[in-house]
């Protein structure tokens, strides 16, 4: 069996773009979009990732030596713990990966399933785009999540009756795509969302509704007014608008805002299980976790996906031991230090 490092070596070997960076923290990626890096400057990516090291845990041990239990239900699908593989679409053209873009799928969406994790699958500009990731889900609607474009309504609505023959447990769409370069470079329409067309979704889909990519309590209002059941703060990696607020920085406020009226997720920079944690601590029900599993899918195929997965939730349950957390009910404010 490879070593993570080996895996990590391999992904590098496989890949003609991304670089395979120690820390995957957007510096060396900096504008490549098309590519793995953030858009324009690449500071919103860098800021994801920078920002987080600003949240600080607090370690409390002087207690009985008890199990944690960090297992996390998503609507109905019961996980080992709150994290999920954010969607990632085109890797060949992202990251020039010589794996391709089904055995890529593959290996993310069992591998997530082997270690009781879940991972989103991401939707393109040609019909390929969809259908491969729909193939999968078909085979594992448990364990995955079609995240649609914001397309133009009647392409919305036919491509939902296709994931709603799969039996899904939930629908996303990435409602800040309507900012991605490369749609905009294929001249493919994707448009922005009003509550009205984000209701009429909802109602159509009728099933769990996940509007990704809310960074504003303005947005995350327009998401409870539409009926959606759950939100991610995302800025889609830092791949959509330059200079852009970290989704750490705004969790809380969205948080506290949302007040359990619906879900809420956030991806952006989260690299470790300590990173999870903090999300946790600041309001977020569950963290996305977006290029890495991409690296050890293209590096490791099924078995580097696992052993990602498996890393990040001892690392959470680490921390939740480490920080006398043994549910996740017990993960508050008070277990974190913000200093921003
Ligand atoms: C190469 C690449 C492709 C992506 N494709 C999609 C996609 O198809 N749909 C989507 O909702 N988000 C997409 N994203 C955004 C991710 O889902 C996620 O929001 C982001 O990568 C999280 O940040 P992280 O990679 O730093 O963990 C993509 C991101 C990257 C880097």
């Amino acid at each position: 069996m490879a070593t993570f490092e080996e895996i990590k070596i391999s992904a590098k070997n496989n890949m003609s773009i991304c670089k395979m960076c120690k820390a995957c923290n957007g510096e060396t990626c900096r504008g490549w979009t098309p590519g793995p890096g953030g858009k324009g400057s690449g500071s919103s990516f860098v800021r994801n990732v920078a920002m987080l090291r600003q949240v600080t845990l607090n370690m409390k041990v002087l207690r009985d030596d008890v199990e944690v239990d960090s297992s996390f239900e998503f609507f109905g699908s019961q996980l080992v713990a709150p994290i999920m593989a954010a969607p990632i679409a085109n890797v060949k053209i992202n990251y020039g990966s010589s794996v391709d873009e089904m055995s890529y799928l593959n290996a993310l969406g069992h591998g997530c399933k082997l270690a009781g994790l879940l991972a989103f699958l991401g939707d393109g500009a040609n019909r390929e785009a969809f259908e491969m990731p729909l193939n999968l889900h078909r085979e594992l609607p448990d364990y995955t999540v079609m995240t649609i474009k914001p397309w133009l309504l009647e392409q919305v609505f036919a491509k939902i009756s296709e994931v709603k023959a799969c039996s899904p447990k939930a629908i996303a769409m990435d409602v800040d795509a309507a900012g991605l370069i490369l749609l905009k470079q294929m001249g493919v329409p994707v448009a922005y969302k009003t509550v009205e067309d984000l209701r009429k979704i909802k109602e159509f889909a009728n099933v769990p509704f996940i509007v990704k990519g809310v960074m504003t309590v303005e947005d995350a209002k327009v998401a409870i007014d539409a009926g959606a059941d759950a939100l991610v703060v995302s800025n889609h990696g830092g791949r959509v608008l330059d200079d852009c607020e970290s989704t750490i920085e705004v969790l809380e406020e969205i948080s506290n805002f949302v007040n359990k009226r619906l879900k809420v997720y956030v991806d952006g920079g989260f690299r470790s299980g300590a990173d999870v944690f903090k999300a946790l601590a600041l309001g977020a029900d569950a963290v996305l976790i977006g290029r890495p599993f991409s690296h050890m899918a293209i590096g490791g195929l099924e078995e580097g996906v696992t052993m990602y997965a498996n890393k990040l939730v001892n690392e959470f349950k680490e921390c939740m031991r480490m920080t006398g957390c043994l549910t996740l009910e017990d993960i508050r404010r008070n277990c974190v230090n913000v200093h921003f």
